[in-house]
Parts: structure tokens; C-alpha cells; sequence
């Protein structure tokens, strides 16, 4: 049994991030400025994106793309119904509907032929989530759109660090949002990027910051003018240089985090293979898996507990989990709204109803490891169902 509760997915924050975050402090300019700016080129040029934006959160870079795209009241935006309370909410801010679709059950990932079905002529976008780091299957998404004239705004949430054949998640030209949320591969405390064209990332610039035609910090520069105009009534989504000072050190040492992160999912892998009661997650060809999460199911009929018994075994453990997600359908809000029952997506639902989320980050020993990996088997041992017949 071990000794201390291992968190879910606490930062991996060092003396790296610590001096930069002091150094800012330190440097007279502490909102948006010189870091913002280095940390878009940066995220930017890791991406191979068009164009980056910094803001405050993932949820920001959705939002202000809708706005940027001019998606209204009126509109529909097809998106998944396992994601987040972010994806959908989004929509809602923007007086659009969202229309939700099933997911594959594989992947967990929006299901193109569920796209196809939900297009109307109300349809405006569709807003495809990389759940839990491995990308949707693009290529079938953009056909979609391109035949019905769509745009696509991805939910990158939890997709940096992952390729979709051989292009990293963000290099294309249609809006991508990436968060740094505390729990995230990379994380600035709350923040997020937007990437995708120049001209789509101009207007979400204005847009992310009251609509004023010049930033503060180009304003209060030296020489800079104090005159500005509103162009439009835009929002405050903006990025400050304490959190990009962050997200530069945690960028240089994306690649390090992410091959811990794979290592650990290879050993679940490996170990779980045992254990027929488990569905660990898929990766497809062609695709870098992001590794933000691991999901795994607990298949039917093969265990004696649920899986609310199954996090309370590994609680008592000391082991922390999760669940990703409830799916959208199920919160009052949508449910009441757009008259959802449970079995409105089975797929999601059946998976909701035994998944639950390991603790997979790179600050993980090699021993925290083994003891999710024991801790797990012996669950599955101590309450097979096979044992209960024999
Ligand atoms: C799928 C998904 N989309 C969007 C978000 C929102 O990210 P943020 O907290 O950076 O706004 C999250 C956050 O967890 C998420 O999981």
C-alpha cells in the first residue's frame, strides 16, 4: 500500500519555470507583452501553424474563432457529446445550437458519418474534440466540410503533442484551440492558442481584446500612441506574459514530457493485456497519439463491481482517477434544453457508464507506476465475475 495519495495529474513545474516567472515579474511589464508575443512564435513554430494567439484559456480560443467565423443565432455547430462542458458552451455563448453527434468506439472521437447525418441547412461549423490526445480522423471531417461548405474549429484541448499523419494537431489553416490548464500536457495555470490562418488569428486578436485596434503594450512601449480605436465589441481573452513566461519553459520541454507520458502509457498497455475485463484505449495508424489521458472500460459482465466501485477500490489505494466525461447530453442544461434521454448517443453512454481515467503524467515514478498498474490488477483479481461461477 502506499504511503501518499498519487494526484491524478499535478503540474510538472521546476526551477526552470520558477526563474521565469520570477524574471517577469521582475522586468516592469507583466500583462500581455514580449513573453505573449515569443510564446505564440514558439507554439507557432512547433505546430507548423499559419498563425498563433495566446489567451486566457481553450474555452477563449473556441469562443472568439465561433466569433471570428461570424457562426450566430441561428446557426448550428455539430460537435461530439463526449467532450467538456467548454465545447458546447461555447456555442451557446454565441447564440448558435449545438447539435451533438455519437462517438466512435474505438477512439471515443466524434463519428463522421454521425456528421453527415446531423448537417442542416442550419449547419455552419463543426467542432471535432481530440479526446484524450488522439486525433480525430481529420481527413474524413474536412471532406465533410469541404463538400458542404463548412468550417471546422477543433477542440485541441488535449491534443498538443499529437500528429494526425504526420502533421502536427494546429498546422492546418482552419481555428484550432489548445488549453494549458493545470491538468494539460503543457500548462501556463489557465491558458490556451489559437492557431490557424493569419487573417482568422488577426480578427480573433481584436476580437480577444475588447475590439481595440491596438494593444496595451505596443500602446505604452516608447514611442508607442496612446491612441486606439473599438472596432467592435470584443472580450477580455488575453494571454498575460506571467503565464507565457510559464508556457515557454514548458514548450522546450514538451518533447521530454511526452515521451514520459508514452512510456507510461506502453507499460499500462502492456500490463492490462492480461486482464480481459479491461478495454484499454485504441490508437489508430497514422496518428501520434498526445497521451493526455488513459481511459480504460471495464467490460461487461466480466466484473463483479461498477465503476464507481472500481475508483473507490483505487481510492482507498491511494490511487486518484477520474472520469472523461459525462457526456453532454446528460448535464440538465442540454438535457432539458434539447429534450436529450441517456440512450440519445448508446455509444457514449455505454462507455460513460464503465470508463474511468489513470493517473498518466510525466512527474509519475517508475514506482507510482507500478503501484496503478498492481493496484488495478488486483482489483480486476479480487472481483472477477469468472470466480463468482466457479
Ligand atoms: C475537451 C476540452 N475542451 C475544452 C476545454 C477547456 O479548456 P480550458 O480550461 O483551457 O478553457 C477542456 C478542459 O478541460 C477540455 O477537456
Amino acid at each position: 500500500m502506499r504511503s501518499e495519495f498519487l494526484s491524478f495529474s499535478p503540474p510538472l513545474i521546476g526551477q526552470l519555470e520558477i526563474d521565469a516567472v520570477v524574471d517577469t515579474l521582475r522586468s516592469g511589464w507583466i500583462t500581455t507583452g514580449p513573453k505573449t508575443r515569443r510564446f505564440e512564435r514558439d507554439f507557432s513554430e512547433f505546430v507548423c501553424s499559419p498563425s498563433a494567439l495566446a489567451l486566457n484559456s481553450c474555452t477563449a480560443g473556441l469562443h472568439t474563432a465561433l466569433v471570428a467565423l461570424g457562426v450566430g443565432p441561428g446557426d448550428e455547430v455539430i460537435t461530439t457529446c463526449m467532450t467538456f462542458a467548454a465545447s458546447a458552451n461555447v456555442i451557446e455563448h454565441v447564440g448558435a445550437r449545438p447539435v451533438f453527434v455519437d462517438v466512435e468506439p474505438d477512439t471515443l472521437n466524434i463519428d463522421p458519418d454521425g456528421v453527415e447525418r446531423a448537417i442542416t441547412r442550419r449547419t455552419r461549423a463543426i467542432m471535432p474534440v481530440h479526446f484524450a490526445g488522439h486525433p480525430v480522423d481529420l481527413d474524413a471531417i474536412h471532406a465533410i466540410a469541404e463538400q458542404r461548405k463548412l468550417a471546422v474549429v477543433e477542440d485541441a484541448a488535449h491534443a498538443v503533442g499529437a500528429k494526425y499523419r504526420d502533421r502536427w494537431i494546429g498546422a492546418g489553416n482552419n481555428p484550432t484551440a489548445f488549453s494549458f490548464y493545470a491538468t494539460k500536457n503543457m500548462t501556463t495555470g489557465e491558458g490556451g492558442m489559437l492557431t490557424g490562418d493569419e487573417e482568422l488569428v488577426s480578427r480573433a486578436r481584436t476580437i480577444s481584446l475588447h475590439g481595440m485596434s491596438r494593444e496595451a503594450w505596443r500602446r505604452y512601449q516608447q514611442g508607442g500612441a496612446w491612441q486606439y480605436d473599438v472596432v467592435l465589441p470584443g472580450f477580455k481573452y488575453n494571454m498575460t506574459d506571467i503565464q507565457a513566461a510559464l508556457g515557454i519553459c514548458q514548450l522546450s520541454r514538451l518533447h521530454a514530457m511526452q515521451c514520459r507520458r508514452r512510456e507510461i502509457a506502453d507499460a499500462y498497455g502492456q500490463a492490462f493485456r492480461q486482464c480481459d475485463e479491461l478495454e484499454t484505449p485504441a490508437t489508430r495508424p497514422d496518428v501520434l497519439h498526445a497521451w493526455h489521458l488513459y481511459v480504460i472500460r471495464l467490460r461487461r459482465g466480466t466484473l463483479r463491481i461498477g465503476r464507481a466501485q472500481f475508483i473507490d477500490r483505487l481510492t482507498e489505494r491511494k490511487i486518484g482517477t477520474s472520469v472523461h466525461f459525462i457526456p453532454i447530453h446528460l448535464h440538465p442544461y442540454y438535457r432539458n434544453k434539447y429534450g436529450y434521454s441517456a440512450d440519445s448517443f448508446p455509444v457514449a453512454y455505454d462507455s460513460y457508464d464503465r470508463m474511468l481515467s489513470l493517473p498518466l503524467n510525466p512527474t509519475m515514478t517508475d514506482q507510482d507506476v507500478a503501484d496503478v498498474i498492481e493496484s488495478v490488477c488486483d482489483i480486476v483479481r479480487d472481483f472477477r465475475a469468472m470466480e463468482v461461477a466457479a
